[in-house]
């Protein structure tokens, strides 16, 4: 488990003229076993806040525990040691250019002291989890940006980590290399446990695997929930625009809504909900007419999630019986407009 304990990151520069607070009294827990996703805009402060997860920044004040272990009191030597358990993928991969890939994933085994043959051994497993075992004799310059990450995903698993910080690792990719970075991670976190910490600026990447998320806006933390919640019931405007970009939840810019009759609502849909011909059960059972204006369903990580933008049209008693009937099937009615 990782906790992060009312951490506050200040930098000030040398002539102490410039002062920048980067993190401001962040409270997470990122329980063993998640693939926890932290979501921001850019400066928000998120490098900051995983260089500090994994001792590359000393915090200003505040503490981060690991299983219990703040890892701001370490010594040099048991620094070293807990680094070992953190390992980490960047943007730009971060690889060294004049190593074979084998080389690349042997290097954290080099560092760590691992015997030879124990090395050839983990670094060949390492090799067919990413699958890349073709390429193992290649140069990082000989290989595509999905092939590259994965040299760096195989790197940060070397030491058999607990835990995998990735700071937008899937950025520099196209969205077809994402969604398989993304399904590696997936199969990553089940297979072998690893708790897996995903920085991002993108919302799909949230969607698509997280468990849990924060999100940041100007250093500090300004919601934290589910996925499932924070789709169904964002509390923030900056998540509403996350979510917005990647599901259609509002109508065009331009529609007039004025030329509506009925009432104007937002039906959400979670996991089964989503599967049901609730919207034709509504019109049968209660005669109300519903016109639906806009649709989407998506996949959240493990479960379904919809939205449907409809006007109802029909008497007030059967609209407010035909609502009741939405929410007791788990749908969430929201009135945009009477
Ligand atoms: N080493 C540093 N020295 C001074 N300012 C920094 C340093 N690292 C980050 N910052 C500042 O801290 C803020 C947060 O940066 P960062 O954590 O990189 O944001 P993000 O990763 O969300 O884009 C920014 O204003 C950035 O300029
Ligand atoms: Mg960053």
């Amino acid at each position: 488990m990782i906790e992060i304990k009312n951490l506050t990151k200040i930098f000030t520069s040398s002539d102490e003229s410039k002062i920048v607070t980067a993190l401001k009294n962040i409270n997470l827990t990122i329980e063993d076993g998640e693939i926890y996703g932290i979501i921001g805009t850019s400066g928000a402060g998120k490098s900051t806040l995983v260089r500090c997860i994994n001792l590359l920044e000393k915090p200003t004040s505040g503490q981060v525990l690991i299983d219990g272990k703040d890892l701001t009191k370490l010594t040099a030597s048991e620094m070293r040691r807990e680094r070992q358990k953190i390992g980490m993928i960047f943007q730009h991969f971060n690889l060294l250019w004049s190593r074979t890939v084998s080389g690349n994933i042997a290097f954290p085994l080099e560092i760590a002291g691992c015997p030879k043959q124990e090395m050839d051994k983990r670094v060949s497993e390492l090799l067919e989890l990413v699958g890349l075992t073709d390429k193992a004799d290649a140069y990082p310059s000989q290989l595509s940006g999905g092939q590259k990450q994965r040299v760096g995903i195989a790197r940060a698993l070397a030491n058999h980590p607990k835990v995998l910080l990735s700071d937008e690792a899937t950025s520099a990719l196209d969205p077809e290399t994402t969604a398989s970075i993304l399904e590696l991670l997936k199969t990553i976190n089940k297979e072998l446990g690893v708790t897996i910490v995903v920085i991002t600026h993108e919302m799909s990447v949230i969607k698509e695997i997280c468990d849990r998320v924060s999100v940041i806006e100007k250093a500090e933390i300004v919601e934290t929930g589910t996925t499932v919640e924070l789709f169904t019931n964002p509390k923030t405007d900056i998540a509403r625009r996350f979510i917005n970009s990647v599901v259609k939840t509002s109508l065009p810019a331009g529609f007039n809504e004025k030329v509506l009759s009925g009432l104007l609502v937002r039906l959400t849909f979670i996991g089964e909900s989503a599967e049901k011909p609730v919207l034709s059960q509504l019109v049968r059972k209660f005669n109300v007419d519903a016109n639906v204006l806009l649709g989407s369903i998506d996949n959240l990580k493990d479960t379904t999630f919809g939205t449907l933008t409809v006007e109802l049209q029909g008497n007030e008693s059967s609209i407010k019986q035909g609502i009741a009937f939405l929410k007791d099937k788990g749908i969430k009615v929201e009135v945009i407009q009477e």
